[in-house]
């Protein structure tokens, strides 16, 4: 069998989900892009800012790490926003999280402002004007901001 008709057996392969076969190329067709990566962004971004005020570090941190990680994600499943996606790491997100293990709300805040206008500044970049994020005014409903101690 050569390299062409292995890939064709490859692409012939289904596996069943629980629910219905799916082939390899669905799998690869399913993979998240922007369009639902970035409201999670969107949401853990909230979180992060209100866990800084409350100077709890390790959800700061934590939700930090999990943004950089739908980054990257976007990158991969998309390509054609690999080299922005990576600019504003380096650039905006690298200081952000260098201000969390300085544990500086002031540090954090500014480095914060900054990544939110680069944010918005790469969405009319993208042809997404409309997309303006802003920080909502009050911390999410959902989650204990109060910082806790190990015990
Ligand atoms: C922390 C930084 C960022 C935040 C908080 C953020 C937030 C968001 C949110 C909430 C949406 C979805 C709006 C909605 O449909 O409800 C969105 C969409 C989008 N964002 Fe971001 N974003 C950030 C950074 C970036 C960067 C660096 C890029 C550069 C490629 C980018 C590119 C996009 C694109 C292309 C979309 C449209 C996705 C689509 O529907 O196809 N974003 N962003």
């Amino acid at each position: 069998m050569d390299d062409e008709q292995l890939l064709q057996k490859l692409k012939e392969i289904t596996v069943w989900s629980g629910h219905r076969e799916i082939s390899v190329e669905d799998l690869a067709a399913i993979q998240p892009g922007l369009g639902r990566l970035m409201p999670e962004v969107g949401q853990r971004t909230w979180k992060l800012y209100y866990a800084a005020k409350a100077e709890n570090w390790p959800l700061a941190t934590f939700q930090a790490k999990e943004i950089k990680g739908l980054m990257e994600l976007g990158a991969f499943t998309r390509p054609k926003h690999e080299e922005a996606l990576n600019q504003f790491m380096e650039e905006n997100w690298k200081p952000l999280q260098e201000a969390l293990n300085q544990k500086s709300f002031p540090a954090f805040e500014e480095a914060f402002k900054k990544a939110v206008e680069a944010a918005n500044a790469y969405h009319e970049m993208k042809d997404k004007p409309y997309i303006v994020w802003k920080l909502p005014d009050t911390p999410p409903p959902d989650l204990d901001l109060r910082p806790r101690k190990k015990g």
